[in-house]
């Protein structure tokens, strides 16, 4: 094939992990817990009322903020949520899914040269989005406490990512990769740099039902004092709606930041699909949904207990994510003892760098897929300094029990248990 002629802004990103990963394991029948979308489907009254839209003839361009009645169902959402009371028209902009709301903020808010801090392991699309818009990253690694319970930052890190050149934090709570909910009072600090810096906040908060410690509620950076006027918060149906593929996402900010939001937006799609707005508008308003997500909320919760257990006895060190749908899982103990058992193995395979140190991510998560047949995420990737992230892998428990089952029965056939059962 002649040179890619990618945009040399684009070029450091190369092809998405997702994409990779999920190709990898189809080739090797693998069982998916790469990416992070449901293996079952979306509620019948969601499928229902899309259809019924499209039937009522709502198939033409939408309003570019969004259709009404989803503007105002996201502004109750976010009412009952605890959240202030909105303009749905005025400081309300219905996006292509996150992705999009992430793209609008950063070409619409950021100015080439501009500094925004960042929290990594970050999600893959937010380098990409600052470099588009020929800002830079300035990143604070989120490393387990000293007692092994939880991710956090140091204080001092975070300040020192601070510069006369800050305009935003990009801020994922709860976050993907680690399942960190952010408290209160780390949000009270990031919000007060903020405010020292004069600097906006983009929080992506598509996991904001997806909760399960009862001391870790999420909490929305906006509702901090003085923090509607600088905040932007996005988020999106796919996650709390099991519908990742309808891409329908949102951004939440005041007029002025609504403005700049939408000045991308009207440019880099104008409007997102105009059926699948009016049945997000009835999962956002209606009891049926509120149900709903109370009942995928418990089954989660029970799938993240099963998997995170499956996962310690079989050796891997395992923090219990606060949210999302991920875990990201410490290997350096598998690998070590399918290191010792299997030399002639792993060397062939790369299971040992050269230094003699435990296998990086790549070789563990290409391991699993070729002998377990199960796929998970390398998280390096989401890292600016790779050594951080070589010790994880990141597996999603979004799937059906049976999968989850499946998945761990073939990991206990190809490394075997490790003889560790957690205290519950
Ligand atoms: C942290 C985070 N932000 C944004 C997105 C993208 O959301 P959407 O599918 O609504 O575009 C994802 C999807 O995995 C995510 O994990």
């Amino acid at each position: 094939m002649t040179e890619p002629r990618t945009a040399s802004r684009l070029r450091p990103f190369g092809t998405s992990i997702f994409a990779e990963m999920s190709l990898l394991a189809a080739r090797h029948k693998s069982i998916n817990l790469s990416q992070g979308f449901p293996d079952f489907d979306g509620p019948e009254f969601l499928k229902a009322a899309a259809q019924r839209a499209i039937s009522a003839g709502e198939n033409q361009y939408a309003r570019t903020q969004g259709v009404p009645a989803l503007n105002e169902a996201i502004a109750s959402w976010w009412k009952r949520g605890g959240g202030r009371d909105l303009d749905p028209h005025d400081e309300i902009t219905v996006t292509s899914g996150c992705t999009e709301a992430l793209a609008a903020c950063c070409l619409g808010l950021l100015e080439p040269g501009d500094e925004v801090v960042c929290f990594e392991p970050f999600y893959d699309a937010y380098l990409a989005d600052i470099a588009m818009a020929g800002a830079t990253v300035r990143a604070v690694t989120l490393r387990p406490d000293a007692k092994g319970e939880r991710f956090g930052f140091d204080e001092s890190d975070l300040r020192g990512a601070f510069s006369a050149r800050t305009r935003a934090v990009l801020l994922n709570t709860p976050h993907n990769p680690t399942g960190k909910v952010f408290s209160a009072a780390e949000l009270t600090r990031i919000a007060s740099l903020a405010a020292e810096h004069d600097a906006i906040v983009i929080a992506d908060e598509v996991y904001e039902r997806l909760v399960f410690a009862p001391d870790r509620p999420h909490v929305s950076i906006a509702s901090l004092p003085g923090m509607a006027e600088r905040t932007v918060t996005l988020s999106s149906l796919g996650k709390t709606f099991s519908a990742t593929g309808w891409k329908i996402g949102w951004a939440i900010a005041p007029p002025d930041l609504t403005a700049g939001i939408r000045a991308a937006h009207q440019f880099l799609t104008y409007a997102s699909a105009t059926p699948l707005q009016h049945a997000a508008a009835l999962a956002l308003a209606s009891d049926e949904g509120e149900a709903y997500v109370g009942q995928l909320v418990r089954d989660y919760a029970d799938r993240r207990r099963y998997l995170a257990d499956a996962l310690a006895e079989l050796g891997f060190g395992v923090l219990d994510p606060e949210g999302t749908y991920f875990i990201m899982a410490d290997h350096t103990a598998v690998s070590a003892r399918l290191g010792a058992d299997h030399t002639a193995v792993s060397a062939r395979l790369g299971l040992r760098d050269e230094s003699g140190g435990p296998a990086d991510d790549f070789a563990m998560a290409r391991w699993l897929i070729e002998h377990a047949g199960v796929a998970t995420i390398p998280p390096s990737v989401f890292y600016h300094d790779k050594a951080e992230g070589r010790r994880y892998l990141r597996f999603a428990f979004c799937k059906r029990e049976e999968t989850l089952r499946q998945a761990v029965e073939r990991m206990q056939a190809a490394i075997g248990t490790s003889g560790v059962t957690r205290p519950r």
